[in-house]
């Protein structure tokens, strides 16, 4: 990933909030869709700054990134467990989570990128496991010229329609739930995954 200002935590957790509605959208949709009990252990996925991590409670959270940066602005405002890692080889044993979230990840990645990280997934996810992915799409109506401008500056090279994430999820999950959502000036689409394995 490019190196810009928005590589510095304290700008990228603050800026990008306040000039957009993307922190209240994604809160919103994750306390719809991840019905998880205090007990279940759920990763967080390229977990950025740590801002989902207060929708879960300490100890069964882990977030996982490469940018140490973040990790420690992480680690300061929310106490709970972030480790860096590179999402395509985790250093989890196998079957270990319960369910995971990963919002604004996969349009930084090529199809080959994304598949990689997805069966690095299902590896570290238990049979049965779900998965919340919320992603940036191409913007919902043409009329959207803010949100056409955002994703020509946004560092991800590799948005997608909604159709297009579904496919690639679709060859390692199944996809139980899909739906987009305007989210000024992004729009986002909202895929909720099941992890189904053979039995051992
Ligand atoms: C757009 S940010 C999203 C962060 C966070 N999920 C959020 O929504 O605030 C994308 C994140 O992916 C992380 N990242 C990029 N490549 C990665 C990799 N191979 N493994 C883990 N994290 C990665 C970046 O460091 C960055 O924090």
């Amino acid at each position: 990933m490019k190196k810009t200002i928005l590589s510095n935590p304290w700008i990228y957790h603050n800026f990008v909030h306040l000039v957009t509605r993307r922190r209240r959208v994604i809160k919103e949709i994750l306390s719809q869709e991840v019905t998880a009990s205090g007990k279940e252990r759920v990763l967080d996925l390229a977990c950025g700054t740590g801002d989902f991590s207060p929708l879960f409670v300490v100890g069964s959270y882990v977030g996982v990134d490469l940018h140490e940066g973040y990790l420690r602005f992480a680690r300061r405002n929310f106490g709970k467990t972030f480790a860096v890692m590179d999402s395509r080889c985790m250093g989890f044993k196998d079957d270990v989570f319960h369910g995971s979230i990963c919002v604004g990840f996969f349009h930084h990645l090529t199809d080959q990128k994304t598949r990689l990280v997805l069966e690095e997934l299902r590896r570290t996810l238990k049979n049965g496991g779900w998965g919340v992915i919320v992603e940036l799409i191409h913007p919902i109506s043409k009329y959207n010229l803010l949100g056409k401008l955002v994703e020509k500056l946004d560092q991800g090279n590799f948005t997608r329609y909604p159709e297009q994430y579904c496919s690639l999820f679709s060859e390692y999950f199944s996809v139980e739930k899909m739906y987009q959502r305007q989210s000024w000036p992004w729009d986002v689409g909202v895929f909720r995954l099941r992890c189904q394995k053979p039995l051992k």
